[in-house]
């Protein structure tokens, strides 16, 4: 099946950056979220995007710009955003009920040769499809933070995903320019799994009073030669979803996954990192 109209639910981080990634390829994108002044910002951050790291760089002009942003329409109504959709790329908030219930209620609205992905950073692809009845054409799509940017899409065969679904998915991600891994699904995936454990170990250093949090992300970037810290990433990525990821591996695979009491605590104060401007440091 050839894909060329995709609809993308969520106009967060992720969601926008997907949608900014998709129509930058030439897809028409319908952008859903629960309200409008929502995806407004959300169109305004691609907006900005665009301007400060293409335009302004000499990557695109102004007019490929307002061709890119023209192929993304906003929607609050999903069924509106649905018609005539080839793919359905979900990018909502991690959390398992609300995962279901939209794969279930996308299952019923959308034909049979839709295929539907969720960019869950985390949870089980399996699960996820559990309520619905189409369960061959449900997968995982996993992007990195920035979309546009990040090369790697980890995509995940859930336990019934059919070989088709990931044949066309695989084609779909390499023509957005992405390099594709493909992953039977397991919780945490390979990068979330990895990634939230050296995350929280670094949090769990920083309050034991080992070393600051500079000292922390200028050992890992000079050690290891990472390109940024982890509790650097861990603002970037959003001390919530790192949260989540931690409570959910903790569920499936016990206590070795718990995160961190100082990580709960700065979730509780709302320091979520760059989204609230406030996290491990100051934006
Ligand atoms: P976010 O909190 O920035 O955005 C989530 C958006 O979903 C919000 O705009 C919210 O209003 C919307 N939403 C919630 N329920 C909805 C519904 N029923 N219908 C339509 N829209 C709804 O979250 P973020 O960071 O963009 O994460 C989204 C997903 O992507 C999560 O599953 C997360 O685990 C995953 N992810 C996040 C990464 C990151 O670096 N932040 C990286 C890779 C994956």
């Amino acid at each position: 099946m050839e894909i060329k109209n995709v609809c993308v639910i969520g106009s967060g981080i992720m969601g926008s950056g997907i949608a900014q990634l998709i129509a930058t390829h030439g897809y028409q994108v319908n952008l859903v979220d629960v309200n409008e002044v929502i995806l407004n910002n959300a169109l305004k951050s691609i907006e900005n995007n665009l301007e400060k790291f293409y335009i302004a760089k000499n990557k695109i002009t102004k007019e490929e710009a307002e061709k890119i942003l023209n192929r993304i329409n906003v929607y609050v109504d999903l069924n509106k955003a649905l018609e005539n959709i080839h793919m359905v790329i979900e990018a909502v908030s991690e959390n398992m009920v609300i995962k279901q219930h939209i794969f279930s209620e996308l299952d019923e609205i959308c034909e049979k040769k839709v295929i539907l992905a969720s960019n869950t950073s985390s949870l089980s692809i399996t699960e996820i499809a559990q309520k619905s009845i189409n369960q061959n054409r449900i997968i995982g799509m996993h992007f990195f933070n920035p979309a546009p940017v990040m090369k790697l899409i980890e995509l995940i065969k859930g336990k019934n995903t059919s070989a088709e679904v990931m044949d066309v998915s695989k084609q779909f991600s390499e023509s957005l320019n992405k390099t594709v891994v493909t992953i039977i699904d397991s919780p945490g995936f390979v990068s979330s799994r990895l990634i939230y454990v050296l995350c929280n170990e670094a949090i769990n250093m920083l309050s034991e009073g080992i070393a600051s949090i500079k000292d922390i992300d200028s050992i890992c970037k000079l050690a290891f030669n990472f390109p940024m810290g982890p509790l650097e990433l861990s603002d970037l990525v959003g001390n919530d979803v790192y949260l989540n990821i931690g409570k959910y591996l903790t569920k499936e695979f016990g206590k070795k996954y718990k995160p961190s009491q100082l990580l709960k605590e700065m979730v509780s104060e709302e320091s979520l990192g760059r989204k609230t401007r406030k996290g491990f440091y100051e934006y």
